[in-house]
């Protein structure tokens, strides 16, 4: 005969086993969520000064060439949000390569989008948050370079995945040597 004991067991596994098996389906779905973003980025120009940025990140802050983007972003992001969508981690990368580094990525702004109203972006003429600088301190051997819009859904439970929404490729200019007076970022 089985006791109370013995069922309360019974009945507590059987719900944890359920619990599991659900925890993966939902993990394993959301990605698949469909959702439907709308978004446009547009390069105004791009300006690099010779210069020291005033970056109270970074005590080395050393004489280098500094690039600074001009951007509109235009952005709809909420049918991104769904049941298991905790916040939007939006993100602009600098994506180029130079001599002996295939890849140099560099993160120019970032935003945590919280909720379906925060979902709208509309930025006019934004500058990068972040300096922008070659790990070589110019960009004398970068030729071109891409500006993409990237989306990291960060869900209740289950992965972190990375979405570029759109590159747009631009070059990036020298500055004039002549012209090397301390720059601001
Ligand atoms: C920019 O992106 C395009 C398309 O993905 C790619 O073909 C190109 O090589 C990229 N350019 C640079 C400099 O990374």
């Amino acid at each position: 005969m089985y006791n109370f004991l013995q069922r309360l067991s019974g009945v507590t596994s059987f719900a944890m086993s359920t619990l599991m098996a659900l925890v993966v389906v939902i993990s394993l779905t959301t990605p698949f969520i469909p959702s439907s973003p709308t978004f446009d980025v547009s390069l105004h120009n791009v300006q690099t000064t010779t210069g020291r940025a005033m970056d109270p990140f970074d005590r080395t802050s050393r004489k280098a060439e500094y690039a600074r983007l001009t951007f509109d972003l235009d952005a709809d992001l909420s049918t991104m949000f769904n049941w298991n969508t905790k916040l939007l981690f939006a993100y602009m990368t600098v994506d180029y390569t130079s001599v002996g580094f295939d890849t140099n990525r560099a993160v120019i702004w970032d935003r945590i989008i919280r909720n379906k109203r925060q979902a709208k972006l509309k930025l006019r003429k934004h500058h990068n948050k972040y300096a922008l600088r070659n790990f070589g301190l110019t960009f004398d051997d970068v030729d071109g370079a891409n500006l993409t819009l990237h989306i990291n859904p960060v869900p209740y439970l289950g992965v972190m995945y990375d979405k570029p929404l759109v590159s747009i490729p631009f070059t990036i200019p020298r500055s004039s040597k002549a012209a090397s007076s301390p720059g601001q970022v």
